[in-house]
């Protein structure tokens, strides 16, 4: 009973203590970041014009949270999208927070 009291304690902790070590999103920061994205995320209609036309996830105005996770889920290859994955790769967690910050505005 104990134990499992601890452990419910301890593992809390780490909860808290993990959510306190999660990069905090700057939007400005992101701004020497986004030229990477732009090509295929920023164009009006979201479509890449380059090799193929095809249809791109609008991201802008996405909550900050759900491009955090996605960013994560293609760098992990739980999504499986060759060139967004190939892009998540370099991404380093702080990259993710403050791109997430900017495109989460919701004015992009
Ligand atoms: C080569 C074109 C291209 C570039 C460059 C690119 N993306 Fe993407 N992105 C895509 C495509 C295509 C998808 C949809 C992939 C799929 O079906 O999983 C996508 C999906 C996403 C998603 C998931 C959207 C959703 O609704 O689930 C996020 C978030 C994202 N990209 C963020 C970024 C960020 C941030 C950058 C810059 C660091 C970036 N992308 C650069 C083409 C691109």
């Amino acid at each position: 009973m104990i134990r499992t009291f601890l452990a419910l304690v301890l593992g809390l902790a780490a909860g808290i203590a993990l959510a306190q070590d999660a990069p905090k999103g700057d939007a400005a920061a992101a701004k020497s970041k986004i030229a990477m994205c732009e090509g295929c995320h920023g164009v009006v209609g979201y479509r890449t014009a380059y090799p193929d036309v095809y249809t791109v996830p609008k991201i802008g105005g996405q909550s900050p949270a759900y491009i955090v996770k996605a960013l994560e889920a293609y760098k992990s290859g739980e999504r499986p999208h060759p060139s967004m994955r190939g892009i998540a790769r370099s991404l380093s967690p702080q990259d993710m927070a403050d791109l997430a910050a900017y495109y989460g505005e919701g004015t992009k």
